[in-house]
């Protein structure tokens, strides 16, 4: 007889400034579906994708979808207990975003550790990555430096739109997450 593991529930956040495409990359990650419509994210949404990791090993995963105006509301510890690992998203054409990022880590690493008192694993989002290239990304290797210095496992350019890099962040996101578990 096989022995049947257990299935893991893994917490992931999505944090980042309004508009930046945070619940677009949950609504194409888990139904695989985009919109253009926007309408903004009251509070936090919620979504569970249980997906396969190994043969014999099946994960659910819990995404936290929080609103990008919640940086400055008071819920932001509520939601964050017991997550962990974050992905967090800029908008490669709002520099405006980009400096959100910082602010969202922070504001997490204040908030919310491991068990073990370490910080969460976090992965960074370029996101619309399908529209004309600016000037943020540029340099990938100042994007590298920008994570090590700041404790950001890695970075990747998404599009929610085509799909791109969005199945690949996460699953590295799980096995960053795995490591701890
Ligand atoms: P809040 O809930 O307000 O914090 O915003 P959000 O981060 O959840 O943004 P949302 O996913 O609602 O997307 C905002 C707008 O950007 C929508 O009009 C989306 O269609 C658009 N958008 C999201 N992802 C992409 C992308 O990868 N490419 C392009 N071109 N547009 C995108
Ligand atoms: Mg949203």
């Amino acid at each position: 007889m096989t022995e049947q593991k257990s299935e893991p529930v893994l917490k992931v956040l999505i944090v980042g400034d309004l508009g930046t495409g945070k619940t677009s990359i949950v609504k194409r990650y888990v139904e695989n579906y985009f919109s253009e419509y926007y309408k903004a994210t009251i509070g936090c949404d919620f979504a569970l994708k249980v997906l396969k990791w190994t043969d014999d090993q099946v994960i659910r995963l819990q995404l936290w979808d929080i609103s990008g105006h919640e940086r400055l509301g008071s819920l932001t510890r509520i939601y964050y207990k017991d997550a962990v690992g974050c992905l967090l998203v800029f908008d490669m054409h709002k520099p405006t975003t980009f400096d959100g990022v910082l602010k969202w880590k922070n504001d997490l690493d204040n908030k919310v550790q491991l068990s073990d008192g370490t910080l969460l694993p976090c992965v960074l989002l370029a996101n619309k990555c399908d529209l004309p290239k600016q000037d943020i990304v540029t340099d990938i290797e100042q994007m590298d430096d920008f994570c090590r210095v700041n404790g950001i496992c890695k970075w990747f350019e998404t599009s929610a739109k085509k799909n791109l890099n969005i199945e690949t962040s996460i699953r590295y996101l799980i096995g960053q997450i795995m490591k701890n578990e």
